[in-house]
């Protein structure tokens, strides 16, 4: 008998995609929207056009996205990024800058907002999440851009990277306030590129024992001949909720740590999930000190981004599953990490399942938090704000979307010009 294949997690429950792109205006809302709160909220995420795709990570890129002003909720959108890959006349060359998908982040930077994935140019967006067009700085950015770039709070630099399995591999870049790339510099973890991989149609990642991570430590402004390599322990990370210095020099990271990812390929449903970990790295030390903050499930550590680079104190993360495929099984949540103070609190979504939520600044206070909550019984999302000093409490506002919101991956708040 031949095996019948289970269907994938990515293409199961609220991980399944949507087909089709709708628009809706004056959004019910359940308590009070903060009219401080004028702007967009968009989040992208994985949604192949045609229902099938090779990993959570490969589908098109749709972005949903939802306006308040003035204490209303103006429209629900989504759409999906018009790449040449979604209207099928991209080349199937994995090296190709505009051969990709855009399904990631968001980022705004400089008046512009681009759609962004791991393999490809930014591709910028317009304000009713129209597709624009990738951006390329004039011709001068010759290499991916990362989907987790960073914005500097003091000088409004972005600074991001590009990767790929050709020399030189990695190159950090940084563009200005302006929005124009002033810096490209030329300079690794134990998940590899395995070409094998990439020819059969999935993730061209898989995990290694042989080997080590390391990271790499390049003070700002200098040339790589400064960068230096820490070890640390073997593991993976998608996402760093920050990284600052401390007044000795020493560097601090917190990150979403997995004792290990993908072994035997990125289609590996299960393994251990992530958790709260801290890196302290001493002045010259060539191996960071390690420390579990927690012992929850998380991903998704955000923080307020005025504090990128800086001292955090708190820091956001969304509770998962014990696994991509079990993370419906249960009530999700968001925690509130108080690390200036060794203080937790939690929101739980009854009967919702979150996505990332997004840190607001505004008010008076600390803000807000924000994202899609996929809610069981309705089978429809909505848009949930929390009031950041006090995720326990009821949320603020709870805008209901007239369709479900697939899982997804990264969303953005972009506040009016
Ligand atoms: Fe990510």
């Amino acid at each position: 008998m031949p095996e019948i294949e289970a269907t994938p997690y990515w293409l199961d429950g609220n991980f399944a995609p949507v087909q089709e792109e709708i628009t809706s205006f004056a959004l019910e809302v359940e308590g009070a929207v903060p009219p401080e709160l004028c702007g967009l909220y968009a989040r992208n995420g994985a949604n192949p056009r045609d229902g099938h795709s090779g990993h959570w990570f490969l589908g098109d890129g749709m972005i949903h996205g939802v306006a308040l002003r003035e204490g209303r909720a103006d429209w629900y959108r989504n759409r999906w990024v018009r790449t040449p890959r979604f209207e099928g006349r991209a080349s199937r060359n994995p090296l190709d800058l505009r051969g990709s998908v855009a399904n990631t982040s968001l980022v705004a930077h400089a008046g512009r907002t681009f759609a962004l994935v791991e393999n490809a140019l930014p591709m910028r967006i317009g304000p009713e999440l129209e597709t624009l067009g990738y951006e390329d700085f004039g011709g001068r950015l010759t290499t991916p851009f990362t989907a987790h770039p960073k914005i500097c709070p003091e000088t409004g630099e972005l600074h991001f990277f590009g990767y790929s399995p050709l020399p030189p591999y990695l190159t950090y870049h940084v563009a200005d306030a302006a929005g124009a790339l002033v810096r490209s510099l030329s300079l690794l973890l134990p998940v590899v590129f395995d070409m094998g991989l990439a020819l059969r149609g999935t993730m061209p990642f898989a995990w290694s024992d042989a080997h080590a991570p390391r990271l790499g430590v390049l003070p700002r402004g200098a040339g790589a001949e400064a960068l230096r390599w820490v070890a640390v322990e073997p593991g993976y990370v998608f996402h760093v909720g920050n990284a600052y210095e401390e007044a000795d020099g020493t560097l601090v990271l917190d990150v979403a740590w997995y004792r290990e990812l993908w072994r035997g390929g990125p289609s590996a449903a299960r393994f251990e999930p992530a958790r709260l970990r801290r890196w302290r790295i001493g002045p010259g030390a060539d191996r960071a000190q390690e420390t579990d903050l927690d012992e929850r499930a998380i991903e998704f550590p955000r923080i307020d981004e005025r504090r990128t680079g800086l001292a955090h104190g708190v820091l956001y993360a969304v509770q998962t599953g014990a696994g991509p495929d079990e993370s419906e099984a249960r009530d999700g949540a968001l925690v509130r990490y108080d690390l200036a103070h060794g203080r937790d609190a939690m929101h739980v979504f009854a009967g919702g399942i979150p996505s990332e939520f997004a840190h607001v600044s505004g008010g008076s206070g600390e803000g807000w938090l924000m994202g899609f909550v996929y809610d069981r019984v309705r089978g429809a999302s909505d848009l949930v704000i929390l009031a950041a000093a006090d995720v326990a409490a009821a949320p603020v506002a709870r805008v209901r979307l007239p369709r479900r919101v697939p899982q997804g991956f990264h969303g953005t708040w972009i506040p009016d010009a």
